[in-house]
């Protein structure tokens, strides 16, 4: 009887030692995932603000939230980075906010709400990754960088917020793909 108990714990105790490893392991890649994920479409959307929005204004073109019924708009940066999600089907790419102009961007679990006021009470926080319930999550802090993210969120008829200062935090980026 002894013997047996002490053959099963020694088993469990050698399945353990390969299998908590293996576990760090997975969670340490997706974690690089999600940081690689959230890096790029970062870069993509500097791209396009830095480079396509600035040579589209020389010809009058502008970005404009109703853009599809103007000629001369293109989409704002938001709906871009949400456009790009929507092609996605593999995983999901968002915008999230805690007081966002649409419902559909507020945190979609109770933990992206956390991970959102962690970053709203540390600056130095500029990503989050962690995993929440079947899927494994990463949040990349999205500053008002600018004082016109802020005036456009504020006059927006549907925004909550009114009082968005330059420097302030807005949202994030989110990425979430299954464990
Ligand atoms: C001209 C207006 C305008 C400007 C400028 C603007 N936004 Fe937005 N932003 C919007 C609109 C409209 C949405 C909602 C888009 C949607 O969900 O379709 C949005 C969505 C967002 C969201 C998702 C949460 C939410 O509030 O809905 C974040 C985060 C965000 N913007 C951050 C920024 C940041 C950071 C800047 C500056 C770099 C910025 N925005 C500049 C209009 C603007």
């Amino acid at each position: 009887m002894g013997r047996k108990v002490a053959v099963r714990t020694g088993i469990i105790a050698g399945l353990l030692a390969v299998a908590v490893p293996l576990g760090i392991a997975a969670e340490i890649s997706q974690e690089a995932t999600a940081k690689y994920i959230l890096a790029t479409v970062k870069a993509f959307r500097t791209v396009y603000v830095k480079q396509i929005i600035d040579q589209a204004k020389k010809s009058g073109v502008k970005p404009n939230e109703n853009w599809t019924k103007d000629d001369h708009a293109i989409m704002l940066p938001a709906q871009f980075v949400k456009a790009a999600g929507a092609e996605l089907k593999d995983f999901e790419l968002g915008l999230i906010g805690l007081t966002p102009i649409y419902k559909s961007n507020l945190p979609k679990t109770q933990a992206e709400a956390d991970a959102l006021k962690k970053m709203q009470a540390d600056p130095e926080l500029k990503v989050l990754t962690f995993a929440d319930g079947n899927q494994f999550k990463g949040l990349a802090a999205d500053f008002a960088i600018v004082q016109s993210c802020a005036d456009c969120h504020n006059a927006h008829p549907d925004s909550p917020r009114k009082n968005f200062k330059q420097g302030d935090l807005m949202g994030a980026i989110v990425v979430r793909f299954s464990k």
